[in-house]
């Protein structure tokens, strides 16, 4: 699995450093290229040599003392990698870079690179249990950075508590699951909808919401990388479309109706992520309708619920439905599930921080049709996306 992988591996100052020694040597021997650096901290602790000597490759510390060879790594090391780790994680770098400061060879690293970073935190369990520590880690969380949670015990310092940093197997097992891409949805066909829908006045106008589709878009995402086949039926937005997915682009929500039925058929899941328009104008003028009148009066009639419908035919389908509240989260989701005969809904508050219109994240909650409910925290919605696609495949 990790073979010909590209890992940067990113040693801080911690006594845990040594441990970072057996990490490498496991990583080589599971026939992948790791490529080091270290702050200028853990060369206190190990020298470069050794991670030289293990990984076979010159390890990176001074990003100035070797101006030449740094001005071609530092970028090349960020785009090359296929992973980061971050192993032992101070406090220290993961709060320099949930703060933005890139000042060394690791941070600028971290900071240029688009591929997935993982840290596994080591450190003091005070230090951890800092809260501004915890909201470093939170807010990294949210951007779609990874931690592998440090254990219990007897730390370095005397003190008793969390804050070991996991043991190298253990970061061993964690990386390789990252690159075994799940494949449990080959054979499986999803619709997912996505986006807001427009519902026309007249040529120029219409009437719509804010939503900007990055839910069902990171749904879609997810479930082609799973293996599914999936129909991505999307009002308008600015997104592009993941590969691979089958996108219908649609305006109204009649359309989008109609779009979901011709599939419906073929498919084994609807996830309903678009926010669909409860209403539509009752006649759409052909001609641009001019100013006239003090006042206007629209009159609209009510679009088909097409969650309601599908699940009136939902057979053995599974059925997916998202909610935004801004009051009553769970007893108006509740009662979603009940009356469009969902399997789940996934509901969130508009006014909860992070988890309104357009952001990167979400903070839901998961109810199902017993009424369970699964609070979750931030977390960025492309993560949210896998893990529905969890619970939907545990069904
Ligand atoms: N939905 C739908 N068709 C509609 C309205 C909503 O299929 N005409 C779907 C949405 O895609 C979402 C779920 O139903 O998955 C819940 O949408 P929401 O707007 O929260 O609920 P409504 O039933 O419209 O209720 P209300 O607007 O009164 O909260």
């Amino acid at each position: 699995m990790l073979k010909n992988k590209n890992i940067v591996l990113g040693v801080t100052g911690g006594i845990a450093a040594y441990k970072a020694c057996d990490l490498v040597s496991r990583l080589v021997k599971a026939e992948a290229n790791v490529d080091v650096i270290m702050t200028e901290n853990a060369t206190k602790f190990i020298n470069p040599l050794t991670f030289q000597s293990l990984s076979s490759n010159q390890v990176i510390v001074d990003m100035f003392k070797e101006p030449k060879y740094w001005e071609i790594q530092h970028i090349a090391l960020a785009k090359k990698a296929d992973l980061v780790v971050v192993a032992p994680a101070t406090a220290n770098i993961i709060g320099k870079i949930a703060n933005g400061i890139a000042d060394d060879m690791l941070t600028t690293t971290v900071m240029a690179t688009k591929a997935p970073v993982v840290f596994a935190p080591a450190m003091n369990c005070n230090m951890y249990e800092n809260p501004i520590l915890q909201s470093n880690i939170e807010r990294l969380k949210a951007l779609g950075y990874r931690f592998i949670e440090p254990g219990e015990g007897r730390l370095a310092c005397g003190d008793v508590g969390i804050g070991k940093m996991a043991e190298p197997d253990v970061i061993e097992s964690y990386i390789n699951s990252m690159f075994e891409r799940k494949k449990d949805f080959v054979g499986k066909t999803v619709i997912v909808t996505a986006g807001p829908t427009r519902e026309a006045i007249d040529p120029v106008r219409y009437i719509s919401n804010h939503s900007t589709g990055k839910m069902g878009y990171s749904i879609a995402y997810k479930a082609v990388d799973r293996g599914a086949k999936v129909y991505l039926i999307s009002g308008p937005t600015s997104l592009k479309a993941p590969e691979g997915v089958q996108l219908i682009p649609v305006n109204s929500a009649r359309e989008m109706h109609e779009k979901i039925m011709e599939h419906y058929d073929e498919a084994d899941i609807v996830i309903m992520s678009a926010a669909v328009a409860d209403y539509a104008p009752a006649i759409t003028h052909q001609q641009k309708v001019k100013k006239s009148d003090e006042k206007l009066i629209l009159e609209l009639v009510k679009n088909p619920d097409i969650l309601y419908e599908l699940g009136k035919i939902k057979g053995d389908k599974i059925l997916v439905g998202f909610a935004m509240e801004t009051e009553n989260l769970v007893e108006n989701a509740k009662e979603k599930v009940s009356k469009k005969n969902l399997d789940f809904i996934v509901a969130n508050d508009l006014f909860t921080e992070g988890a309104g219109f357009g952001t990167d994240t979400n903070v839901v909650k998961i109810i199902d049709k017993q009424g369970n409910v699964e609070s979750l925290p931030k977390m960025a919605k492309l993560d949210l996306a896998d893990l529905i696609l969890d619970r939907i495949i545990k069904l």
